[in-house]
C-alpha cells in the first residue's frame, strides 16, 4: 500500500450536516501532510474516512488504485491491521498494562507474530524508537501526557503500518512535548511512512510536506511558508 487518495469525498451526517464538502486528498509513503481548521470545520470525519473508520456519502477512497466502497467490512479491517496505524488526542492507553504491553496489543490480532517473545521482542525495539525504555515496566499513570503519546506512537507502529493518521495528537500536551511528538511523527514520515495529522495547533506547521486547510468541510491547499 503507497498511497490514500480521497476523490470528492462527501460526508453527510444524518442527512443533514455537511461535514465534508467535496474534498480530495492524497497522502503517499513518506509525506507529512497537515489538515488544520477550526473546531467541527471536519477534521477527524476526514481521518476516519482516510483510515477506513467510516463510510463516506459520496464520492471515492482509493488506496493503492482500488476503491474501497465495494469491500466487507473483514476486509476493510485487515487493511486498517495490515497497513493503518492510529494515534488519538486523549492515548488511550490501558490503564493496566506496562507500556510495552500496550504496545503489544495490536500484535494480538496479527497472526504475523509466532508467540509472545516476538511480540516482545518488537515491542522493546519500538520502545527503543520513541526513548522510553527506561519505562518499559511503569504503567501509564506514571508518565508525563507527552511519554504517553510516545507510547501511542510506539503501539500505532506495532503491526508496521504504511500509513499513521493521527488526529489531534498534542491536544493534551505542554507545547515543549507538543513539538517532541510533531519530531517523532516527522521521524515516521523520514522513514518512509505516510502520515496525516490533523491539528489546530499552529506548531504542527513547520513539520508540514503539504499543509491543507479544512473550513466548514470545504478542503483548500496553502502555501506553507515554514
Ligand atoms: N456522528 C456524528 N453525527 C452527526 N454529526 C456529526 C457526527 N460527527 C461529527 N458531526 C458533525 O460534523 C461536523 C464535523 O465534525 P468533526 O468531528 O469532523 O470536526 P473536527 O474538525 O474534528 O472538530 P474538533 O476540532 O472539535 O475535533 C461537526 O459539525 C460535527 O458536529
Ligand atoms: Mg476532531
Amino acid at each position: 500500500m503507497n498511497k490514500i487518495q480521497l476523490k470528492n469525498v462527501s460526508k453527510i451526517y444524518n442527512n443533514k450536516v455537511v461535514a465534508l464538502d467535496n474534498v480530495s486528498l492524497t497522502v503517499k509513503q513518506g509525506e507529512f501532510i497537515v489538515v488544520m481548521g477550526q473546531s467541527g470545520s471536519g477534521k477527524s470525519t476526514l481521518l476516519q474516512i482516510s483510515g477506513l473508520l467510516d463510510a463516506c456519502t459520496s464520492g471515492s477512497v482509493i488506496i493503492n488504485g482500488n476503491d474501497v466502497s465495494h469491500l466487507d467490512k473483514n476486509k476493510l479491517a485487515d487493511i486498517r491491521m495490515n497497513s493503518l496505524g492510529f494515534v488519538f488526542q486523549a492515548f488511550h492507553l490501558n490503564a493496566h498494562l506496562k507500556l510495552y504491553e500496550n504496545i503489544m496489543v495490536p500484535m494480538l490480532i496479527n497472526d504475523k507474530f509466532k508467540n509472545r517473545a516476538e511480540m516482545q521482542e518488537k515491542a522493546m525495539e519500538l520502545i527503543e524508537k520513541v526513548g522510553l525504555t527506561h519505562r518499559k515496566e511503569h504503567y501509564p499513570s506514571e508518565l508525563s501526557g507527552g511519554e504517553q503519546q510516545r507510547v501511542a506512537i510506539a503501539r500505532a507502529m506495532a503491526n508496521d503500518p504504511d500509513f499513521i493518521l493521527a488526529d489531534e495528537p498534542t491536544g493534551n500536551l505542554d507545547s515543549k512535548n507538543e513539538i517532541m511528538i510533531f519530531e517523532e511523527l516527522k521521524k515516521l514520515s523520514d522513514s518512509g511512512k505516510g502520515v496525516l495529522v490533523v491539528s489546530h495547533n499552529d506548531a504542527v506547521i513547520d513539520f508540514a510536506d503539504k499543509l491543507y486547510v479544512m473550513k466548514d468541510g470545504v478542503l483548500e491547499e496553502k502555501q506553507n511558508e515554514k
